[in-house]
């Protein structure tokens, strides 16, 4: 029998800075406050159904609060409801639910923490509704996880991203020509935001707001004749023409979110030069936005989240994930967070706040 409280922790979906510097948090607090034994469920969901987990000692998560990745790996694809296996040379969904469950209750855990994004939140949600205590840490680079004001990765992301906008400006401007940056984002603008204030783009494109192409074109050519000869899109993956749709870049088959963004800077850059006679490039930002170290403010965060997390086990409030409320954190119900995605409302005072400048958002 084990002597004091035993945790897992498990990352889930796609990495992003600041994951390993969360885990750090969990597992020093619960080791050096509380007496703690922590176990790291192996890429995510998938180490659950298939019961592959090791112990976190105190030195293992040592010297790692900088490092991007996740030192638990992770998966985008298994989730234990609707879990994919080939047969007879076709992919199909079978519900393992309960041999993940009973793997993790053979472990004797007080309590799982799913350090994830809003797919890994809703499985980690019906695990609770199964029986399994649970508390949740919202992560990932969209910033688009109902009932937080902020996740951490996002800073990152919008940092590197920024950094592209600002280094494809001198070419833009050297060669007068339009030049595209597509962030990532899935179907939320956050990033395309952020980056594109930060970045100063002349247009920033995002799937709140469907562009009309007329609109841009005729932004890019007016900026041309009071002087300006280049231009500068910001463009979110998820964005789309007012009637249009998204462009999807590849179906993943064996995930429960098989749509993988991408692609519609190049669709818009053709257009572009089509109809304003400007030369246009694009570049994909990409997974450069998940890779690295954790910015400062990123590696502050997820220290933050990390012990608060610790916090609601030693309060038995499961369920729950942390949260970030204005300048203090909280905690949301996992069943709030599972609604869906948090995108950009049409009252989001930075919209206003962009547009009082002179961006246009293609409508
Ligand atoms: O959710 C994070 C994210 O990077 C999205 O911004 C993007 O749409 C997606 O994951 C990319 O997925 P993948 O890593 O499977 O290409």
């Amino acid at each position: 029998m084990k002597k004091g409280k035993r945790i897992a922790i498990l990352t889930g979906g796609g990495d992003c800075p600041g994951i390993n510097a969360v885990i750090r948090a969990v597992t020093k607090k619960a080791i050096l406050e509380y007496d703690m034994e922590v176990i790291g469920i192996l890429d995510g969901y998938d180490g659950a159904i298939k019961n592959r987990h090791r112990k976190l000692e105190y030195d293992d998560v040592s010297g790692i609060l900088t490092l991007g990745g996740t030192i638990l790996h992770t998966s985008k694809t298994a989730n234990p409801y609707r879990y994919a296996v080939k047969k007879g040379g076709k992919i199909i969904f079978e519900d393992v639910s309960k041999a993940a469950i009973n793997n993790l209750k053979k472990l004797d855990i007080d309590c799982l923490v799913c350090i994830g994004g809003d797919g890994t939140l809703y499985i980690a949600n019906r695990l609770f509704e199964d029986g399994i205590p649970v508390v949740g840490v919202p992560k990932t680079i969209d910033n688009d996880i109902r009932g937080t004001d902020i996740t951490f990765g996002f800073d990152s992301a919008v940092y590197i991203a920024t950094e592209g906008i600002d280094r494809i400006h001198s070419t833009a401007q050297a060669l007068h020509r339009v030049m595209i940056v597509e962030v990532m984002g899935h179907q939320a603008g956050w990033i395309a935001l952020h980056s594109g204030i930060a970045g100063g783009g002349d247009i920033i494109l995002i799937p709140e707001i469907p562009f009309d192409m007329e609109i841009i074109a005729n932004k890019v050519k007016e900026r041309n004749k009071k002087g300006k000869r280049f231009s500068i899109v910001v463009v979110a993956e998820g964005a789309k023409p007012k009637g249009g749709d998204v462009v999807i870049q590849r179906i993943v088959k064996q995930s429960s979110d098989p749509i993988r963004l991408g692609g519609v800077g190049f669709v818009l850059g053709a257009e572009i030069e089509k109809l304003s006679g400007i030369e246009t490039r694009t570049v994909v930002m990409g997974h450069l936005q998940r890779g690295g170290s954790p910015t400062p403010f990123d590696r502050v965060l997820a220290t933050r989240l990390g012990t608060r997390a610790l916090d609601l086990i030693l309060n038995k409030e499961f369920g729950y994930m942390v949260a970030v409320k204005g300048n203090s954190l909280g905690k949301v119900s996992l069943k709030e967070v599972a609604k869906g995605p948090r995108t950009i409302p049409a009252d989001e005072p930075l919209i206003e706040v962009a547009r009082s400048v002179g961006t246009c958002f293609g409508n």
